[in-house]
């Protein structure tokens, strides 16, 4: 269980979700995490400190400036003990105040004072959450790191009915649970990937790479798209393992739910046309190695409502028209950088990735056969057989992230022959 011994400090603000606090804290508790409760000044009216510390078996935390309490835990303290912070109920108030940067109270500044990743599961008004402000307070803190969970929809204390209630308890405890649980397997695959630095540090120094990864977005109108399953997972995993071989890595990511590994710059796209822009930009810039692992959609819609499309006709028919191959195009640029290419197929492996490889006149493919079940899209494990012109190596199946670095390996033999 990923909270096992997670040390969680529950913010709790002002809103009459509030007094789902200590059934909150049970919920974490039973899944194993250590609580300590950080009340805001409001949230007193709602839920009484007595109640929390019962149930977290920890004294409540309530004022900056109390002399007794930073005798015994400080502020600076408490925020160096989180491993985690949770705001739950979070306001609109609150929200507004992390998305300033705000430090007027004990749990505001414990925001800024923590290292720890923050989440929010926010509460209110339906008409707050939908206001102008705090969505653009959100998108403010979201970019900066702070994962919300819901809120979600219904009949609320004021009698109004939309979003803005907060999440059930045993809701929020899963969510943080599961986000724990990804989080943990980044980090510890950095870390894996810091310490075979050691042994093969230098095999891709000085090399600046460009990446493609996840799925591209292709609009219908303001609210559709057409998509794929990609996660991303492959090409962020190469992304961090030639990091630890010493790469310098740009990483031009399709919209995917993985953080981005630390030390790359990521740019962020939606289309393929988008990607397009971005890595003929990104290789113009002295790049040695460009992988395209990015399962970028081979048609976009050819007009895209400004609208959206109201469903008035029994039929509709979409017309699409082709992407641009940004593999093809690199690989066709007058000093192109080694260029390796992925190879999803579903029959005839080794017929249809050479094909690629001679057409889009590339260095390297490495292929897959997605009808083989736990290999592949949205799967943690993968299995390759890379090509060059004249070779040919069978990976077999694996985590990712290890197969990532003998891709990489085999990859760079091949760069220094190139
Ligand atoms: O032709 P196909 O889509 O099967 O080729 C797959 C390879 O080409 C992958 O490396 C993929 O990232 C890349 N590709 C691309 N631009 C496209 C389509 C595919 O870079 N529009």
């Amino acid at each position: 269980m990923s909270l096992q011994n997670v040390n969680v400090l529950l913010g709790v603000t002002g809103g009459i979700a509030a007094y789902k606090a200590p059934d909150l804290v049970r919920k974490l508790t039973g899944l194993g995490a250590n609580v300590r409760v950080v009340l805001s000044p409001s949230s007193a009216a709602f839920v009484t400190p007595l109640s929390l510390q019962a149930v977290s078996g920890n004294i409540v935390h309530q004022h900056l400036l109390d002399p007794e309490a930073e005798a015994g835990m400080g502020h600076i303290e408490l925020a160096r003990w989180a491993d985690v912070l949770l705001i739950a109920p979070a306001t609109a108030h609150c929200i507004a105040k992390l998305a300033h940067g705000m430090a007027d109270d004990l749990l505001t500044t414990l925001v800024l004072a923590t290292p720890a990743p923050v989440f929010i599961a926010p509460a209110m008004n339906q008409q707050m959450w939908a206001a102008q402000a705090t969505q653009a307070n959100l998108k403010t803190i979201n970019e900066r790191g702070v994962t919300c969970f819901g809120p979600a929809s219904g009949e609320q204390a004021c009698g109004d009915i939309g979003y803005g209630r907060m999440l059930e308890t045993v809701e929020i405890a899963q969510l943080l649970d599961e986000a724990l649980a990804s989080r943990s397997l980044l980090v510890t695959e950095t870390q894996d990937a810091a310490e075979t630095q050691d042994s093969e540090s230098g095999l891709l120094a000085g090399k600046h790479i460009v990446i493609t990864a996840g799925p591209t977005r292709e609009a219908i109108d303001p609210v559709r798209y057409i998509s794929n399953h990609s996660s991303g997972k492959m090409g962020y995993s190469l992304a961090i393992q030639a990091l630890a071989l010493g790469a310098q890595v740009t990483l031009v990511s399709g919209p995917v739910d993985i953080p981005a590994p630390i030390g790359c710059t990521v740019i962020q796209v939606q289309s393929a046309v988008d990607m397009h822009t971005a890595v003929m930009h990104a290789v113009q810039h002295s790049c040695d190695i460009f992988i395209a692992c990015a399962a970028v959609a081979d048609y976009r819609v050819a007009d895209i409502a400004n609208q959206k499309i109201k469903k008035d006709n029994d039929e509709m028919t979409l017309t699409l028209v082709k992407n641009p191959d940004i593999l093809a195009d690199v690989a066709a640029l007058s000093n192109p950088p080694f260029t390796l290419g992925f190879a999803a197929e579903t029959h005839d492996v080794e017929r249809y990735a050479r094909g690629k490889l001679t057409r889009k006149k590339l260095n390297m493919i490495a292929a897959n056969d997605v009808s083989q079940p736990g290999i592949g899209f949205n799967q943690s494990d993968n299995a390759l057989t890379v090509f060059t012109a004249d070779t040919q190596i069978v990976l077999p199946q694996q985590d990712k992230l290890a197969l990532a670095k003998q891709l990489l390996t085999i990859m760079a033999h091949n760069v220094s022959k190139h």
